[in-house]
């Protein structure tokens, strides 16, 4: 059954949706605790961040144990009840998988420290010689994606200065080594623990990672990603997959060329793979229209289902990234008709159906690792990943008793889950409108698009053998409307026009 094909996918960011137990940190009886507000949005599935056991560097993205529950979250037996109560609810459950790299303080990173060079402890992961007579100077040139080189120093279990290690983001993220056939049979048992717990699938984090060039030293070319070979580890994935019938996988793929994208949800590989060019467009018909199209001919190439992100925990909010204000917030309603109109499978991140800005923080609170790392001239992605506010006031807006982890904004004591669920007007009834007519109106077939003619600033599309059309005006000026009768807008119309920073559904 593929019921992802036109599933629409909520990211839920554990640690921001809702704490159950007062320590300000969100968990998974909280999620389980708000199944009744999902099955309400409408959506077909959550997708879970990291929730294994995990120093939290990297907020769960270092993991020391693929297979149990972080204490801070809940349990095992907590998973297994909110998985059941999902599936009551009609949601199924997917989790995200980070099989690039481990936390340092998994088992088999501790135990290459404690071993000697050349050691099979050592061959889990990448370890090699610097450069120079003292071997001062790392292995190679390569840098990290959080900011500086993405080799570590050790120590030698003598004390000595010892062999570098790799990784591609923070040094408490050591990368795996991907021609060890230990790792290969780690990750399969992982899938499959998993998979008997009843999940519906899982993302695949860093999906272009894993696999690097077999030589890492001094000239080592500059492929740190989208090696060759992880097409194979996909295959393995897949093939693990198949045995249980209805599950899922969607991979986060970051690779900038369509054709080398593509690649990855061939038949036997990903069954679908996101990667951020919408989120990544300015709010521009052409850049939009571009994204698009780029997308859709590269899943076409293969005859996959194409998957559409404006959002996730990674990337400014829509609302903040389009100009923030009214302006931010009426543009981000904009595109989220447009992304809903599409063909193919959409990923909602938490918060998104609320219109929320990101945060402004100040330093001192801020915690994700990019901003130290990279010098600090990049601030990190935590403004996107503040709690959400379901109800009431500061601190907690209902998200949690206590102080929450990072400081919630005034701002969203307006933009409630309680507040817009009773404002017709509000982005919340806006989402949940546009999900209802996605799964019930019958224009919402084909599964390509066809362009209409549109004005300068604006796109129309047409879904292939439907009615539906969807108008954007990304324009300065109000433009007449497609033919049609209107479905659905993001805003008010103006004398029957479609104005600015407004998308419109019509059949
Ligand atoms: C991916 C995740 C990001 C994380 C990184 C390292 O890019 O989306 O949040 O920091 O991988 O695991």
């Amino acid at each position: 059954m593929q019921w992802w094909r036109d599933a629409v996918v909520y990211q839920v960011y554990v640690r921001s949706f809702s704490d159950s137990d007062g320590d300000g940190v969100g968990d998974l009886e909280g999620i389980r605790s708000r199944l009744g507000y999902l099955e309400l949005l409408g959506v077909d599935a959550l997708s879970l961040t990291p929730f294994c056991t995990s120093p939290m560097v990297d907020h769960g993205y270092d993991v020391a144990d693929p297979r149990a529950v972080d204490p801070v979250f809940g349990d095992l037996d907590t998973f297994d009840a909110l998985v059941a109560d999902a599936h009551r609810h009609g949601l199924r459950v997917t989790i995200i998988l980070v099989p690039n790299h481990t936390s340092n303080e998994h088992e088999w990173f501790r135990a290459a420290l404690e071993s000697a060079p050349g050691s099979p402890e050592r061959a889990r992961y990448h370890f090699q010689p610097g450069r120079g007579t003292d071997g001062s100077t790392p292995p190679n040139d390569w840098t990290s994606e959080f900011g500086g080189p993405a080799w570590t120093r050790v120590q030698d279990p003598d004390g000595g200065a010892g062999e570098w290690y790799l990784h591609l983001f923070a040094p408490e993220q050591p990368d795996l080594n991907w021609t060890n056939p230990e790792v290969w049979a780690d990750l399969e048992k992982t899938l499959r623990f998993w998979l008997d717990r009843g999940v519906d699938g899982f993302r695949i984090d860093v999906a272009h990672g894993m696999c690097k060039p077999a030589d890492l030293t001094g000239s080592a070319p500059e492929v740190r990603f989208d090696h060759d070979d992880v097409h194979d580890v996909h295959r393995m994935i897949r093939a693990v997959l198949d045995h249980y019938p209805g599950r899922m996988i969607v991979g986060e793929i970051s690779v900038g060329d369509d054709a080398r994208f593509a690649r990855y949800v061939r038949p036997d590989e990903l069954h679908l793979g996101f990667h951020l060019r919408l989120a990544r467009a300015p709010f521009e018909a052409d850049a939009v229209r571009a994204a698009i199209e780029g997308s859709l001919a590269a899943v076409a190439a293969v005859e996959a289902t194409p998957t559409w992100t404006l959002s996730s925990h990674d990337v400014p909010r829509p609302v903040t990234r389009y100009g923030g204000g009214p302006a931010g917030v009426a543009r981000a309603r904009a595109m989220a008709l447009v992304g809903l109109a599409l063909p193919g499978a959409v990923h909602l991140y938490n918060g998104e159906e609320l219109g929320l800005p990101d945060a402004e923080l100040p330093d001192a609170v801020r915690q994700d690792p990019v901003r130290d790392r990279s010098g600090p001239t990049r601030p990190g992605r935590d403004g996107c990943r503040v709690p959400l506010p379901w109800e009431g006031g500061p601190p907690g807006y209902g998200f949690t008793d206590g102080d929450p982890w990072l400081p919630m904004p005034d701002a969203y004591g307006r933009l409630t889950v309680a507040e817009q669920l009773e404002d017709t007007t509000s982005t919340l009834s806006l989402i949940r409108r546009a999900l209802e007519l996605r799964k019930t109106h019958p224009a919402f077939t084909g599964r390509g698009i066809e362009w209409y003619g549109a004005p300068d600033g604006c796109l129309a599309f047409r879904r292939d053998g439907s009615t539906l059309v969807c108008a954007l005006n990304a324009s300065a000026e109000p433009v007449p409307l497609p033919p049609g009768d209107v479905l659905l807008t993001s805003g008010p119309l103006v004398d029957g026009d479609l104005p600015p920073d407004t998308a419109a559904w019509l059949v």
